[in-house]
């Protein structure tokens, strides 16, 4: 089975062909990088302008790359939301026209669906394949939450934040610093050089019950930090240091609401299953390392994307459609785009 998958969701037009036997015959990304980067984030009116001029060579680019034609395809899959209206109306017309004009399949992808199975393509670090149930922690730009899933379409939200998304933070955070868009890879970047306990930052809800997360208070406490710098621009030793300290303040944060929802994962799932690290935020080695030690502390194996495919691509939507065609779940082309796209049916 081989399906093309379109990602238009947020800034990354982004196109892929994969096949149910797990594998990447082409993955195309065109970053709008450059066209946000002077308004130090993504202009939701330039972002879909930008998905509308590059779609259409992004696709042939691809479909060039696997040597395919659209009748070797067995759908079309494209991100449905959550998401940007204007991106994803350009994602989801292309999908359906080429499945209309070809007679195939249309899947309307749920983007965050798109992170939470991308590792049952990828497989865990040892090389195996993650089956059903595990617990996913899935960080990006837009959102930060702890699921159980069960199966393909059937998740259960253990904990979100109840404001900022986890991206969204480092994003605002490197802002502050000076260090442009998007800001987690430059964060991550400086903290290697920072000291991590060099600003004394909160861990907002560490020690509470729950799974939720909250990310305001610590972006706030960059900016007072800053703001009690020296004035002028910043040095770049306390550059680092913040960074590094922010990154240290995220992970603990994470590692805190993650060892909550593995003890209530566990007890409803004495089987037990991977503990899954997925999303944009999920590239950062730091976090990533440090996730893997809590999962191996109790006895999870641990799973997360290659790093390239952490942040927004096509090739996860591609395989969450093989995912929804094997399991017949198509979708109708009348199928309207859903800005806001709850993973949890029952939100
Ligand atoms: O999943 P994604 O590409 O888009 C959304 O679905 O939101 O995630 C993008 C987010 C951005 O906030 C970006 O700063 C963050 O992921 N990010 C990182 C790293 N790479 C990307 N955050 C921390 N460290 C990184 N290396
Ligand atoms: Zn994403």
């Amino acid at each position: 089975m081989i399906v093309l998958g379109i990602e238009t969701s947020c800034d990354e037009t982004a196109a892929a062909i994969v096949t149910s036997d797990k594998k990447i015959l082409a993955n195309e990304i065109f970053s709008q990088l450059e066209e946000h980067k002077p308004y130090g984030g993504v202009v939701p009116e330039i972002a879909a302008r930008a998905h509308l001029s590059f779609i259409e060579n992004i696709i042939e680019k691809t479909m060039k790359a696997a040597k395919l034609e659209f009748s070797d395809l067995n759908g079309i899959a494209a991100t449905g939301g959550p998401g940007l209206i204007g991106g994803l109306l350009v994602g989801i017309m292309t999908a359906k026209s080429i499945a209309f004009c070809h007679n195939l399949p249309f899947l309307a992808v749920n983007h965050l669906e798109g992170h939470a199975l991308t590792v049952r393509l990828t497989g865990d670090t040892k090389g195996n394949s993650i089956p059903f149930p595990f617990l996913l922690l899935l960080i990006s730009g837009g959102h930060c939450q702890i699921l159980t899933v069960t199966d393909v379409g059937k998740y259960t939200r253990l904990g979100t934040t109840i404001d900022d998304a986890l991206g969204e933070a480092f994003d605002k955070s490197a802002k502050m610093m000076g260090l442009g868009y998007p800001g987690g890879p430059a964060i991550e970047e400086h903290a290697k050089k920072g000291i991590k306990d060099k600003f004394k930052l909160p861990r907002p809800l560490k020690g509470r019950p729950g799974c939720d997360f909250s990310f305001s208070g610590l972006k706030t406490k960059v900016r007072q930090t800053i703001e009690n710098l020296p004035s002028g621009r910043l040095k770049k030793s306390d550059i680092r240091d913040l960074c590094a300290s922010f990154q240290h303040a995220a992970g603990d944060v994470l590692i805190d609401r993650s060892e909550n929802a593995i003890r209530r994962f566990l007890s409803e799932n004495p089987k037990g299953g991977h503990f899954v690290l997925s999303g944009g935020v999920a590239a950062n080695i730091d976090i990533r390392k440090r996730l893997q030690t809590v999962a191996k502390k109790y006895g999870m194996p641990f799973a997360s994307p290659p790093v390239k495919l952490c942040t927004d691509n096509g090739v996860m939507i591609a395989w969450a459609g093989i995912e929804k065609l094997l399991n017949k779940q198509t979708d109708n082309l009348s199928f309207r785009p859903r800005p806001k796209w709850p993973l949890d049916i029952n939100l």
